[in-house]
């Protein structure tokens, strides 16, 4: 099959490279001519483990293709994608659909034979219907089908997971249009990945109804970590004990410094917004939304409490800045509640993380950024994890100890052990472990 990818953000480029991978033919489109010029240099403007390798082997083997000219990948294309990004409307939290509705555009005039034109970029129900005025209106001879694609993929693990999902779901009505849906995707059937087929609405609602549950979970948990430290419990524990009941199942159950990234924030708040444009308030929703916020907010007072109540002078390292591990994603991260509200409390921020101190760069101010975990620890006060990036889960604890001013240590992300680091001298805390 030969297939137009319109937008080569993280979405557009992970899932152009396995389509090639499974063998088909993919441009990737983008109307960034430094950016398609990078990428046809090999260079991947984005962090995302093993993504280098796959574009490097499809281009290659001649199945992958950038380019900023859309005309002759859409004529020749049996599926166009529109993987354009739906960030966040300013002000209202809507998401912002120009990008979409310009693609859908361009694209209109360049269909050439019977075209699946495929929404894989979140958006909300109903934009399908758009989608499809806008292409029938532009060019009245198309021959078309607007089909919901949404995408599942994790920043860090995204192409295991276009390439071992749980699930894909197609929202369409048409069958010629789940035909070729199902030839896109034929490769997924070796390892019996459910294909889901629904009707577009239904399906454009399943990502978000995905994303908010998954938030809920996480929300959730955290807030029952809250509840355990001020009880004497231990949320790892409770986790467990809940999560090995199949109904609730033990994923998105570690309690943190809240949820971060380009989804979470940005889809819970887009649903919550078409609830209530359908006059149907969503108050789990945007109860979630209220509480990670604060949350993320108080992670920063969490640290002071820690530390007496007063940091100011005082020099504090963090480890791991982006908003998850395997990512240089720094949008929505705690990182960036967390600096701002101890500078204003008046401390001095030293900080590490592998890959994302280029984009920290942009975001916080007078930020020493160090050269390696023990280069941030040096001469502090105290260290918090922010993000759980392997390289910290396993730090020289003596190193750390006599390279810190004093021993404190609050982690964030309960990678290390309590009693353990109790034992060994430190001055530690972490969420929902009161012991
Ligand atoms: C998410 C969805 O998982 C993915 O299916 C969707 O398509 C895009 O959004 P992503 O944003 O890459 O993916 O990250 P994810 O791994 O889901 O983590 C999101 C946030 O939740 C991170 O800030 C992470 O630290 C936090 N999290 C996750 C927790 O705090 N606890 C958990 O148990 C799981």
């Amino acid at each position: 099959m030969r297939v137009a990818m319109i937008g080569t953000g993280y979405v557009g480029l992970v899932s152009g490279a396995c389509f090639a991978d499974f063998g088909h033919v993919v441009t990737c489109i983008d109307k960034d001519a430094s950016k398609i010029s990078a990428l046809n240099d090999g260079q991947i403007p984005i962090y995302e483990p093993g993504l280098q390798q796959l574009v490097a082997k499809n281009v290659a083997e001649e199945r992958l293709y950038f380019s900023t000219e859309a005309a002759e990948a859409v004529r020749s294309a049996d599926a166009v994608f529109i993987a354009v990004g739906t960030p966040a409307r300013r002000g209202d939290g809507h998401a912002d659909l120009s990008y979409v509705f310009q693609a859908a555009e361009e694209i209109a005039g360049l269909l050439d034979g019977f075209t699946v034109v495929v929404t894989k970029s979140t958006v909300p129900v109903g934009t399908g219907d758009e989608v499809e005025a806008i292409i029938a209106r532009t060019n009245p001879h198309a021959e078309f089908e607007v089909v919901s694609n949404p995408e599942f993929l994790r920043e860090g693990a995204a192409i295991n997971d276009f390439k071992r999902p749980d699930r894909v779901v197609v929202g369409t009505d048409d069958e010629r249009a789940a035909k070729v849906m199902r030839e896109l995707y034929r490769p997924l059937y070796l390892n019996e990945t459910p294909i889901l087929v629904t009707q577009r609405r239904t399906s454009e609602l399943i990502k978000y109804a995905a994303n908010a549950f998954l938030a809920v979970k996480i929300t959730f948990i955290n807030e029952i970590a809250d509840l355990c430290e001020k009880v004497g419990a231990n949320v790892q524990e409770v986790s467990r004990g809940i999560g090995l009941d199949n109904r609730i199942g033990s994923k998105f159950l570690h309690a943190g410094p809240g949820y971060g990234g380009s989804c979470f924030p940005k889809d819970t708040l887009a649903l919550s917004k078409i609830g209530a444009d359908a006059d149907t308030e969503l108050k789990i929703v945007n109860s979630v939304i209220e509480v990670n916020a604060r949350r993320k907010r108080r992670m920063a007072d969490k640290v002071i409490a820690f530390l007496g109540g007063d940091v100011a002078g005082l020099t504090i390292a963090l480890l791991g800045l982006s908003f998850k591990p395997n990512t240089d994603d720094m949008r929505e991260a705690p990182s960036i509640d967390i600096v701002s509200r101890l500078q204003e409390a008046g401390a001095r921020i030293r900080a590490f993380d592998p890959v994302s101190m280029d984009e920290a760069g942009h975001m916080m101010r007078d930020v020493l950024f160090c050269d390696g975990p023990y280069h941030a620890i040096e001469n502090a006060d105290a260290v918090v994890i922010v993000t759980e990036w392997d390289q910290f889960r396993a730090l020289d604890l003596e190193r750390v100890k006599t390279s810190l001013k004093a021993p404190n240590v609050i982690d964030l992300r309960n990678i290390y052990d309590p009693s353990d680091m109790k034992a060994r001298g430190f001055s530690y805390a972490s969420i929902g472990r009161a012991y």
